[in-house]
């Protein structure tokens, strides 16, 4: 299991794909924990391997960075894991006998400088910099200084405390002061709850509960404010997708605050939708719900290959009224099945930088440079003027994103517009 983890993990680190698109429906639980849980805390993981290794972090050949890392994490983040088997199953993952050497005697010395305790036996006095705390599991101390001083530079030391590059902690501490950056933090660092759509027609949430129970799983329904309830799962997943339930297409795996958005959009009868950034097909498949029928979906992407996905979801779904296609929004080229006068309604699920979501997608943020969010705005800006010529002569326009930064979410429907423009979030704030 430790191996598939590394493997996951060298993957994403050459920038191959996100580790959401690695991860097979049949890896195990451990398996995302270990690769999601890695990658959201790299840079506390490296500061720790820097603080009792020979050389940086980013030194290391990538299968020893990231095997130190997953040691490293078993032993700081995991309960329950013997420091024995957090070291001799990270380093038996590796292949070569050098990278086993170096990544065996690091992990070892990290075991011994380190002592992990129950929070309440905590006398404080510690220096911050050799201290690290997961509230109510745990305290740690080190010998040595890991996290930067924070007397000396506070976004330094919150950046590497909570994993999280630190020109984007300066930027949200600027913004909105540090308690409520070190909560988007902590959100960043989270596991995101687990919630099902129930298909429209086919299933109501009280019902997929029973039947997922049956299952094997352990579900509840959750209320919402714009439309029908969901539903949550919680504890283990394994047979989610799986399932019955899941093959008889009765629901769709979607995070809670984006099921808002077909719902905003309000797709009605014999409504012509376009999706112009559809893949994976999560809202897509929703509007063709609440169309059941009456009205018609194109959905487009510029991936080919994640169209697939997308017509994945139709069949198993059972929909009807919906087009798939590849279009590139910028391209001249107008979207396939567009009507003479225009669509009624338009869906631009915009490419953002993902700090809303940094914790279904962690290792979002380690792509993020200073100039991502303007450079993001800019597309984003584009796309939404190529639409809009799309659109129908009163029609509406909802564009969304899963980003935190005002570049590339309210400011856009502040720009001046000439057709009305829904600025939707549908990110957690
Ligand atoms: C946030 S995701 C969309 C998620 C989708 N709406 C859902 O609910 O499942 C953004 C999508 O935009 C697509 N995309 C990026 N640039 C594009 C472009 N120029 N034209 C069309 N699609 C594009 C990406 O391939 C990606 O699938």
């Amino acid at each position: 299991m430790r191996a598939r983890a590394l493997s996951i993990l060298e993957r994403v680190e050459t920038g191959e794909a996100f580790a959401e698109n690695l991860l097979r429906r049949d890896d195990s639980p451990f398996v995302r924990e270990l690769v999601y849980g890695v990658l959201r805390r790299q840079l506390t993981l490296d500061a720790v391997h820097d603080a009792y290794g020979k050389r940086g972090a980013e030194t290391l050949d990538a299968p020893v960075r990231a095997a130190v890392r997953l040691g490293v994490y078993q032993l700081l983040f995991l309960d329950g894991i013997p420091r024995h088997a957090a070291v001799s199953e990270a380093v038996g993952a590796l292949k070569l006998h050098s990278h086993k050497a170096y990544a065996n005697g690091v992990l070892r010395n990290i075991v011994r400088n380190c002592n992990i305790m129950a929070p309440d036996l905590d006398r404080g006095g510690a220096s911050p910099t050799k201290r690290f705390e997961r509230p109510g599991r745990m305290v740690c101390f080190f010998t040595r200084p890991v996290f930067p001083d924070p007397e000396r530079g506070r976004a330094a030391y919150l950046a590497t405390y909570h994993s999280h590059p630190e020109f984007l902690v300066q930027r949200w501490v600027d913004r909105v002061g540090e308690e409520q950056a070190v909560a988007w933090m902590e959100a960043g660092n989270g596991v995101p709850s687990l919630y099902l759509r129930p298909r429209a027609g086919r299933a109501e949430a009280p019902d997929l509960v029973q039947r997922l129970m049956k299952e094997g799983l352990t579900a509840g329904v959750v209320e919402r404010d714009h439309g029908p309830p969901a539903v949550q799962v919680v504890g283990k997943t394994r047979n989610l997708v799986t399932g019955r339930s899941f093959r008889d297409g009765l629901f769709s795996v979607q995070d809670i605050r984006q099921m808002d958005a077909a719902e905003v959009l309000s797709p009605q009868p014999n409504e012509v939708i376009w999706d112009a950034c559809a893949a994976p097909g999560g809202k897509a498949a929703h509007i063709a719900e609440l169309l059941a029928g009456q009205g018609r979906v194109v959905a487009t992407d510029r991936f080919a290959t994640r169209l697939e996905r997308v017509r994945e979801t139709v069949d198993r779904l059972g929909l009807e009224g919906i087009e798939v296609a590849e279009h590139d929004v910028l391209s001249e080229e107008p979207p396939p099945g567009k009507p003479s006068q225009g669509f009624d309604a338009i869906l631009l699920d915009a490419p953002c930088s993902n700090t809303a979501v940094l914790g279904a997608r962690p290792e979002a943020r380690w792509r993020l440079k200073p100039g991502t969010f303007q450079e993001m705005a800019t597309t984003q800006t584009r796309m939404i003027e190529a639409v809009r010529k799309h659109l129908a002569p009163g029609g509406r326009l909802v564009f969304s994103s899963c980003s935190r930064e005002p570049e590339e979410s309210e400011q856009h429907a502040l720009t001046p517009t000439r057709s009305p423009l829904v600025w939707f979030a549908k990110s957690p704030t």
